[in-house]
């Protein structure tokens, strides 16, 4: 057998094998098995470049390459559902069909309602082509790197089966409960924002630029509608089957019925039974089953008359609020948080739920101990959503008040014009706003101190060693590891990463200060207005007003800040420990890179990617993830990828080494980054 022969096979097997294992939940060889044989296969397509193929089953690791997505036209535009919430309304829509069908039988294919994202696949000669969202209905972003690491998709159908040589399928793209809880978990410790639902969580997903992200966190895909001219069967259901047999992965609940009764039946069986579904689902569909009769009722502007969506009723328990506490954040914004008694609801144990502010406790007039309504709707995070005001004990229960005072520090809370918030204003002495600002500073985009997290800082303010940020430079390895040898090398760790913070650009230093309203964008724009902390200082707001971005309220926050002695004090110690307070010459608007698009490839040792990041917007160029031929060079470290060598190559686009970026932008090869306590 040639090389290419033994990929041909290889490709085969492993697609047949990914079908059994992901469609079918069942595997004919053990993991390690599979896992050779894809190596065999990577390796030799490694040797063959010249026979690659985006739909080989080792691509499916999604790949850096996708560029920005492409807007593409539906070939069918991809039409919604009407939306039914009871009853009444599905046997309304079952007297319609009736009676456009001129009192003829039809039937009805039920299925569930997957609540993901809607895609739309174009398969021709049997392969993958392309992948679509919705979009407007009209015209989606092209979505097919991304698609192809969905493992349960066929990317090539087995041959022998009745495929037509074109035909497009649609379906909702999913991420399964199990890995949109991993995902979470993940996100909480590297504390990112948490997606509120798996359908939120699909979406990032699927339009995330490097696909690498859609491998990682494990998609899923249902199919439920096939198109073209010359798809097989003659009803809906038919051609589901069908589908199933190429190897996509159609529903078991899908059922045919032939009464209302049956289609109240299905409706019934599946709001109870849909808990345990690995995805989400959010109501059923009902399809006219006979194509022909589907064409006959035809559509309306903006949904077929054949089919309709019937919406579960969200989920809701009734529980007793039995008292109201008041969390602090890092801004010093109060949440009063509803202690209730732990209920059960949609699969888990609710005991707690934001009331926001205090608007949202008048418009629900709650009293301690009434009885509440709380949902989770399709969010992962219960609300309360009413009052059983009939239950009320007119004699016990009190009206819920507003905290007058921090429940940290005891200081009278205040609440601005126009904002909904209460605020503690003691953002000096606050304990949950201290920890907070000491976590903001660390974070990653701020100083990106990685060997310091939450608890690292609890602790530190724990055993008295910090009181603010400034502190941070006057530990050492003694006072962290507090004399403990064990926790020497971790404590060496900590002050390393300290005194990397030194060299972190005036910039970033801004943005960490944690000014109220000053993001990264703004914190970036003001320093390169004004280039120093003491210009910045000075400033009034008419004068901050002046850079692009800043407004009235950012301007107005930035010179309260300024206006505490606290602040300027808490300034006066970073810049004598060091940190960096204003922008160096070469750090300042420059053009050298005007209007380039750079990607980053490889490893580096004067700067960190991220760094390199910062100097490529600095000086006017724009830093983009994947090589197109609208590329002006490549950022080439030590170990780029060969994929992204031979895509440049084919391109012609210009290699640049680390050294010669450095005298591009005028910064002369330096010494790592300064250590201060050796
Ligand atoms: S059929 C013309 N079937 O619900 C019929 N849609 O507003 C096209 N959905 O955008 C849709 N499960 O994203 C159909 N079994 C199912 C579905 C389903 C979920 C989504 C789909 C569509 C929306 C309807």
């Amino acid at each position: 057998m040639t090389e290419q022969e033994r990929i041909v096979q290889l490709r085969t097997e492993l697609h047949r094998l990914n079908h059994l294992y992901y469609v079918e939940n069942r595997s004919e060889i053990p993991d390690q098995e599979f896992d050779a044989l894809m190596h065999e296969l990577a390796d030799l397509e490694a040797l063959h470049p010249e026979l690659s193929d985006p739909n080989s089953p080792t691509q499916r690791v999604g790949s850096d390459l996708s560029g920005d997505f492409q807007s593409v036209e539906h070939r069918y535009p991809m039409l919604s559902l009407g939306n039914t919430y009871n009853r009444a309304d599905v046997a309304e829509f079952y007297r319609r069909v009736s009676e456009g069908l001129g009192g003829e039988p039809f039937e009805i294919c039920c299925e569930l309602k997957f609540d993901g994202l809607s895609i739309s696949l174009t398969y021709e000669q049997g392969r993958l082509i392309r992948g679509v969202t919705r979009g407007d209905g009209q015209r989606g972003d092209d979505v097919t790197a991304a698609v192809r690491t969905i493992r349960s998709l066929p990317l090539q159908l087995p041959e022998g089966s009745d495929w037509p040589a074109d035909f497009e399928i649609r379906g909702e793209v999913l991420l399964p409960w199990e890995n949109f809880e991993r995902i979470n978990r993940e996100r909480e410790a590297r504390e990112e924002p948490l997606f509120a639902n798996p359908r939120n969580a699909a979406s990032g997903t699927l339009k995330s630029k490097d696909s690498r992200v859609a491998a990682q966190r494990g998609l899923d895909a249902y199919l439920y509608y096939l198109l073209g001219d010359s798809i097989p069967g003659r009803t809906h259901f038919d051609n589901l089957q069908a589908a199933r047999r190429w190897g996509f992965k159609v529903s078991d609940a899908t059922t045919l019925c032939r009464s209302l009764e049956e289609v109240y039946a299905f409706i019934d069986h599946w709001d109870e039974a849909r808990h345990v579904l690995p995805v989400a689902t959010d109501g059923v569909v009902l399809k006219v089953n006979d194509l022909t009769q589907q064409r006959r009722l035809g559509y309306t502007s903006k949904s077929p008359r054949w089919a309709i969506a019937y919406k579960f009723q969200a989920e809701r328990a009734r529980t007793r609020l039995m008292n109201v506490t008041f969390q602090v954040g890092r801004t010093g914004a109060v949440t009063p948080v509803a202690e209730m008694q732990p209920v059960a609801l949609a699969g888990t144990t609710v005991r707690r739920a934001s009331l926001h502010n205090e608007d949202y406790i008048r418009q629900y007039d709650l009293h301690l101990g009434d009885w509440v309504f709380v949902e989770k709707a399709g969010e992962i995070i219960p609300q309360i959503v009413g009052v059983d005001v009939d239950a009320r004990d007119v004699f016990l229960g009190q009206p819920v008040q507003f905290a007058k005072t921090c429940p940290e520090c005891g200081a009278q809370l205040v609440r601005y014009d126009g904002e909904a918030a209460h605020y503690c204003p003691n953002a000096s002495q606050c304990p949950p706003q201290l920890r907070g600002r000491v976590e903001h500073f660390v974070s990653r985009e701020a100083m990106n101190i990685e060997s310091i997290g939450p608890e690292t800082i609890a602790d530190f303010f724990e055993r008295h060693l910090i009181r603010d940020v400034a502190d941070l430079y006057a530990l050492d390895v003694q006072a962290v590891s507090g004399g403990n040898q064990n926790r020497a090398v971790s404590a060496k760790k900590v002050i390393d990463g300290i005194c990397k913070s030194l060299a972190v650009p005036f910039d970033r230093v801004l943005f960490a200060l944690g000014i109220r309203f000053v993001g990264r964008v703004a914190a970036r724009a003001v320093a390169r207005h004004f280039h120093s902390i003491d210009a910045i200082a000075s400033a009034s707001a008419e004068e901050l007003q002046q850079v692009e971005g800043i407004g009235k309220v950012i301007a107005e926050s930035i010179v309260a800040w300024f206006q505490s002695e606290n602040n300027r004090q808490l300034v006066a110690r970073l810049r004598a420990a060091g940190v960096q307070m204003f922008m160096a010459e070469e750090q300042r608007d420059s053009e050298a890179l005007g209007g380039k698009s750079i990607v980053i490839s490889g490893t580096f040792s004067h700067h960190s990617r991220e760094e390199y990041k910062a100097l490529i917007e600095r000086h006017g160029g724009k830093n983009v993830s994947s090589i197109s031929s609208k590329t002006s060079f490549i950022l080439a470290g030590e170990n780029m990828g060969p994929s992204k060598q031979q895509k440049a190559a084919s391109l012609g686009i210009a290699l640049v080494s680390e050294a010669e970026f450095l005298a591009m932008i005028g910064e002369a090869p330096q010494a790592a980054a300064p250590t201060l306590f050796g």
